[in-house]
């Protein structure tokens, strides 16, 4: 198993910020320490997440299994997860050093360190290889993606046989989101901001990855209005 700092060490950003791919989004991650910071001011809804937890059950990580969430933030979904593993793996996967820092500090606090790894990087570059996950996630960051073409190349060739992998985007704009007015329009002033994940879209190209779709559309979680793809992994 590659230590905390080999990983650390791969999957630099070299991606040229002009360029925007077909399925460009908004492809923050390029956007700098600015950005970075501006997440701060949601922290508390980064730390704690019952939607990550949420998630984390319909996935079902089972113990030893091998777990990816693609854009882990501040932890909260590989934390529960962690706990869920027992000698297998989580893996956590941000290209933000602010992100990861606040993981780490959180993996040392919760006692986790023997199973969850944190990795920079991102969906359109995994530093994992072929076939190694039974389990992969992505909450509330599709819309980051700055390539969802690769992004969904790479989810294919991580993911094992049957491997089971759930992309959700909150609907914040939605008036019944309880955090609705305070997201409305209030990011970049563009309404909808938050819920842009193109389910045909992600559908054919998840399909064309390897995956069978299970859902895809608008469903509530817990409530909550969320946009989101459950799929599973085919064999080659
Ligand atoms: C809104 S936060 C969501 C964090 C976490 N998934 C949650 O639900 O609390 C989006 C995260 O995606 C990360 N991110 C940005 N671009 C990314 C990319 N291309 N691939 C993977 N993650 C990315 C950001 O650094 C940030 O941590």
């Amino acid at each position: 198993m590659a230590s905390e700092k080999d990983l650390e060490g791969q999957a630099e950003n070299t991606e040229n910020p002009d360029h925007h791919g077909p399925g460009h989004h908004h492809g923050h991650e390029h956007e700098g320490w600015w950005h970075q910071v501006r997440y701060l001011k949601h922290a508390p809804q980064l730390w704690t997440s019952p939607i990550n937890e949420a998630v984390v059950g319909l996935i079902d990580p089972g113990e030893g299994e091998a777990m990816l969430d693609v854009g882990a933030g501040m932890g909260p979904a590989v934390l529960a997860a962690a706990r869920r593993v027992g000698n297998g793996r989580v893996f956590a996967l941000d290209p933000s050093p602010l992100m990861r820092g606040i993981m780490r500090f959180r993996r040392r606090t919760a006692g986790l360190a023997d199973r969850l790894s944190i990795m920079r990087g991102k969906a359109e570059e995994i530093p994992l290889d072929d076939a190694s996950v039974n389990g992969a996630w992505s909450i509330n960051c599709v819309h980051h993606w700055g390539d969802d073409e690769v992004a969904c190349t790479e989810l294919g060739r991580v993911m094992k046989p049957d491997g089971r992998l759930l992309l959700l985007d909150e609907q914040f704009s939605h008036p019944d989101h309880p955090r609705h007015d305070s997201y409305d329009d209030s990011r970049h002033g563009e309404p909808g901001f938050f819920h842009e994940i193109d389910t045909d879209r992600l559908g054919g190209l998840l399909e064309e990855a390897g995956f069978r779709i299970e859902r895809a559309g608008d469903e509530r979680l817990d409530e909550v209005p969320v946009r989101l793809i459950r799929a599973v992994r085919l064999s080659d």
